[in-house]
């Protein structure tokens, strides 16, 4: 039998290291505007990317948890590199171990990858990321699971997280940096039609990916393919859908200085929002 607690609706919470998260957020508003969101991203720590499994886990461990004390019942985690290190151990350590109310932990590498067989036509794929996210393999063992004859081809980028975090997406160092890792990834595998930019930042330097990129090359954002699949799963699960709050507010937190957070997440919403500070551990 559910008792009261069990039935209290939650804001809908968008996880990631930093900013990046921002990208994965707005395509949920842009395709679920009815719903109450919650991001919080863990600037004060970021980047993850280079970190070790375990920090990773931890992190974004204690995220998760803030976020369903803060009400939420349904959590994204809108950061690939959390998606690939932590997801599978929330879910099957730490979610059974919480009391019986429904809550659910969902990441974004799976439905990137279910969309990844529409969008190829050479079946050849690069995945830029970051070395967490390259090194877990994760993309290359989902996508071979779904479609066993697309070939691809993973290469980290590890400096373009702390250039966006720093602001200097657009900055002429950036281009420098950008160049680089596309020629590696086009020079492993030059019938590569598909640059799918697995890591949440990525979308911040598009201009500049898209400039370096060779013609007849696409660059994916996985935003749209993570907010159809967030949309799919709400039809599909009926009683997660009705915990969710329907008033199309969004709250923001960081672990940095809230000001620092609102002037920089302008750059990504184009609207000026109200940010609150809040410590994780
Ligand atoms: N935006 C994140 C991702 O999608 C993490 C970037 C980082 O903190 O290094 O992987």
């Amino acid at each position: 039998m559910k008792n009261e607690q069990n039935n209290i609706a939650g804001p809908i919470g968008v996880f990631d290291s930093g900013y990046g998260g921002l990208t994965i957020l707005e395509a949920f508003r842009k395709e679920l505007p009815q719903y109450n969101y919650i991001y919080l991203g863990d600037n004060a720590r970021a980047p993850y990317g280079s970190r070790s499994f375990d920090v990773v886990y931890e992190f974004t461990r204690q995220a998760v948890m803030k976020l369903f004390e803060l009400g939420c019942r349904l959590i994204i985690l809108g950061c690939n590199t959390a998606s690939a290190k932590a997801l599978r151990t929330i879910q099957q350590h730490d979610l059974p171990q919480m009391d019986n109310s429904l809550r659910r932990v969902l990441g974004i590498i799976h439905p990137t990858v279910e969309a990844i067989g529409d969008i190829t036509h050479t079946n050849h794929v690069g995945i830029l990321a970051t070395e967490g996210t390259i090194k877990s393999n994760s993309y290359a063992l989902e996508i071979n699971k779904l479609h066993p004859n697309i070939a691809v081809t993973g290469v980290s980028c590890p400096l373009w997280v702390p250039i966006i975090e720093n602001n200097e997406a657009d900055g002429e160092g950036a281009d420098y940096f950008v160049k680089k890792r596309i020629d590696t990834i086009m020079s492993l595998d030059s019938q590569i039609d598909t640059l799918i930019l697995g890591c949440t930042h990525y979308p911040l330097l598009l201009p500049k990916i898209k400039k370096y990129t060779p013609k007849g090359v696409q660059v994916v954002a996985q935003g749209q393919y993570v907010a159809k699949s967030l949309a799919n799963y709400l039809q599909r699960h009926p009683d997660m859908e009705q915990l969710c709050i329907k008033q199309g507010v969004t709250q923001y937190y960081t672990t940095e200085n809230a000001e620092r957070f609102k002037e920089s997440a302008k750059i990504f919403l184009h609207e000026d929002i109200s940010v609150q500070h809040i410590d994780l551990e």
